[in-house]
């Protein structure tokens, strides 16, 4: 098994390993510390059915529920479809997952510690990939910050609600009604990564809606100071899809935002995602 790191500031590739295959506890302690140290890694040209996808994740530690049970898998409700691909009418998946910059569900008390897209159909222009998925670094764009700043947002709280300002800007129906059964939860703003150590801007503009004890104002400007900061190019990652990679990230260390630059007939996107257990953001 070889690691290669990518030249930004995050992402690696791992090279010479089928994950379809059973991992040793030694090559599965590579790659959890890669994916510590990397916080994006991608296993190009795996051939991986639902069981052993499964099998993969659950090395990392519980796969997690999925929320938006319409869209799981019908044999495997661990497994949810990220696809724009319609079957009657009806989205088939999440066709919209990842339109504006987030971390996944950081709307809930837990929210995953790793969230992997095994891609089964990518969406191609005169032979170019479309539907590139962007990373940028939290923890970077935290050292980044001044003394002062790092000092001035140490301790605050940002509240987080699915429900918020990115779901307004519409998303479908049924989508809404689930969101909006997640009551609002708060976490710190600068999170403590629970196996670095290192510190993680964590806050979005579409799911922070307010910082506990400031005004509403003050509070959404900073959030939003903040969000773009985190984005800045200078802490980005692009992935660039190729069938059957096996991607995955790291929730507390980035962030991530879906390129939607293809359309549904004439491009099709399909992907497997599963999410694992993460901890209580400290
Ligand atoms: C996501 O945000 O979970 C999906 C990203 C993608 O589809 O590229």
């Amino acid at each position: 098994m070889v690691i290669v790191p990518s030249p930004d500031v995050i992402g690696a590739e791992i090279q010479d390993v089928d994950l379809a295959q059973p991992l040793s506890d030694a090559e599965f302690s590579r790659i959890d510390a890669a994916f510590n140290k990397h916080a994006v890694l991608n296993f190009r040209n795996q051939q991986l059915d639902e069981p052993q996808l499964i099998a993969f994740a659950r090395r990392f530690g519980e796969v997690e529920r999925i929320f938006l049970t319409h869209y799981a898998h019908p044999k495997y409700p661990e497994i949810m479809f990220v696809s724009n691909i319609k079957e009657n009418g009806q989205d088939i998946g999440h066709a919209d997952a990842g339109r504006v910059w987030h971390t996944d569900m950081s709307y809930t008390a837990r929210p995953p510690r790793a969230t992997m897209l095994y891609a089964l159909e990518v969406p191609v222009e005169g032979g170019v990939a479309l539907g590139d998925t962007l990373f940028s670094s939290a923890a970077d764009a935290h050292d980044a910050l001044s003394p002062e700043d790092r000092q001035r947002i140490a301790k605050l709280r940002a509240v987080h609600q699915v429900a918020g300002r990115r779901a307004r800007t519409g998303t479908g129906q049924e989508d809404q009604a689930l969101r909006y059964q997640q009551p609002a939860v708060v976490h710190p703003v600068v999170r403590t990564h629970p196996y670095t150590g290192r510190k993680c801007l964590y806050v979005s503009k579409g799911e922070c809606e307010g910082i506990e004890g400031m005004p509403k104002d003050e509070a959404l400007a900073l959030i939003d100071k903040l969000a773009d900061h985190t984005i800045d190019p200078k802490f980005r990652h692009i992935h660039r899809w190729r069938v059957r990679d096996l991607l995955m990230w790291d929730n507390c260390t980035v962030q991530h935002l879906a390129s939607l630059d293809y359309e549904w007939p004439s491009h099709r996107r399909l992907m497997h995602r599963i999410t694992v257990d993460g901890t209580i953001p400290t």
